[in-house]
């Protein structure tokens, strides 16, 4: 029998996702993995470009999910921590504000900051969550694990990168939609109104749109926290140019690269970087041109923008969204903003 969240992502399907059913579970995957431009083409073209770039989005195959999962526990990553913190003390709070609303999430990961939200809208009644990521892998172990957890939960999730997924949701209503994790610094201005604009057409008015944001803050805390002691930053990083060699047959020297993370104060953002001390040559096609990267050259991996909350309450009202509430630590790292849709 198909729930109402079924039927209405089933409407809005215009190919044949492969659906896979868990314990508990549902997942739709996307054919159209990597939004028709494959992991060889991205890296072809951005390696090529100068400044040289990998997009982050190929950092999380199943082994980086799982390091990305480790920095999540790191003691220097506050993020997380502070984050989660935040919305267990107004889960409650916010299912009350909200009223019974499906859950959605993009770039859901571990699901293990959503079980504060999930757990609040259990205890008020029923409750369908619907995450989308584009880790297979994490969206699978994360929608066994909660339907485990939590058996009254409708999971429904799909995988699939964030604009493919926001086009699946826009029958569905009332809705809060969940972007945590700070995972919005990831973008460029250009990517940051992209996103935003598809969040807006996706969204009917009055859904809701919770957003965490890292804030500005000392660059001693920040540069801590992307250079953590265990190393589990460095080896999420260099698991990009592993996922090349494995995937893309690339035969990069993985002991001649180094990762570089530090908090650019005028551009208030942490820039990632692989440095690399030896030339190497890297064929992307089989048959295709080498790109030489010479000793000394740099690539910029990720990006990781940090906030004010006053200006992004600004940009987000030329998008559509009314702040609601703005739900904060005592030390103000991080806020989580709750938004509305307006009319
Ligand atoms: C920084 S992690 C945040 C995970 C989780 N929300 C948290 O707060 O801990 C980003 C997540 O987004 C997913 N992701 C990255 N780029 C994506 C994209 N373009 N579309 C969908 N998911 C994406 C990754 O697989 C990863 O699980």
């Amino acid at each position: 029998m198909k729930n109402a969240i079924e039927e209405k992502i089933l409407a809005c399907r215009e190919e044949e996702w492969a659906i896979v059913t868990g314990d508990g579970f549902r997942l739709h995957v996307d054919p159209n993995e990597g939004n028709g431009i494959s992991f060889a083409e991205s890296v072809a073209v951005t390696l090529g470009e100068k400044p040289r770039w990998l997009h982050c989005r190929w950092l999380y195959d199943e082994i980086g999910s799982d390091f990305y999962q480790r920095i999540t526990e790191q003691p220097e990553y506050y993020l997380t921590r502070v984050e989660d913190r935040i919305l267990a003390d107004n889960a409650a709070e916010l299912r009350r504000v909200v009223g019974d609303a499906t859950i959605v999430e993009l770039g859901s990961g571990s699901s293990t900051k959503t079980r504060r939200i999930l757990e609040a809208w259990l205890d008020a009644g029923d409750a369908c969550y619907v995450p989308i990521d584009i880790s297979l892998s994490a969206l699978e172990q994360a929608c066994g694990d909660l339907a485990a957890a939590y058996p009254d939960l409708v999971v429904e999730g799909l995988a699939a990168e964030y604009d493919r997924g926001l086009r699946l949701i826009g029958g569905i209503s009332p809705l809060l939609l969940l972007f945590l994790g700070s995972t919005i610094g990831n973008f460029n201005d250009d990517e940051m109104d992209e996103f935003l604009r598809a969040v807006q057409d996706a969204l009917n008015p009055g859904d809701r749109f919770l957003l965490g944001l890292d804030l500005i803050k000392e660059a001693e805390v920040l540069n801590a926290a992307y250079n953590d002691a265990a190393g589990w930053t460095e080896r999420f990083m260099i698991n990009l140019l592993a996922r090349m060699n494995r995937e893309l047959g690339t035969c990069i020297p993985l002991d001649s690269v180094t990762y570089d993370g530090y908090y650019n104060e005028e551009r208030e953002r942490v820039e990632m970087y692989l440095r690399f001390a030896a030339d190497v040559d890297v064929r992307v096609a089989k048959d295709g041109p080498p790109l030489v990267i010479r000793a000394g050259e740099s690539v910029m991996v990720e990006i990781s923008r940090k906030f004010r909350v006053d200006a992004m309450v600004a940009k987000l009202a030329d998008f559509g969204f009314a702040l609601e509430r703005v739900f904060t630590d005592p030390d103000e790292f991080f806020a989580v903003l709750l938004l509305t849709r307006e009319r």
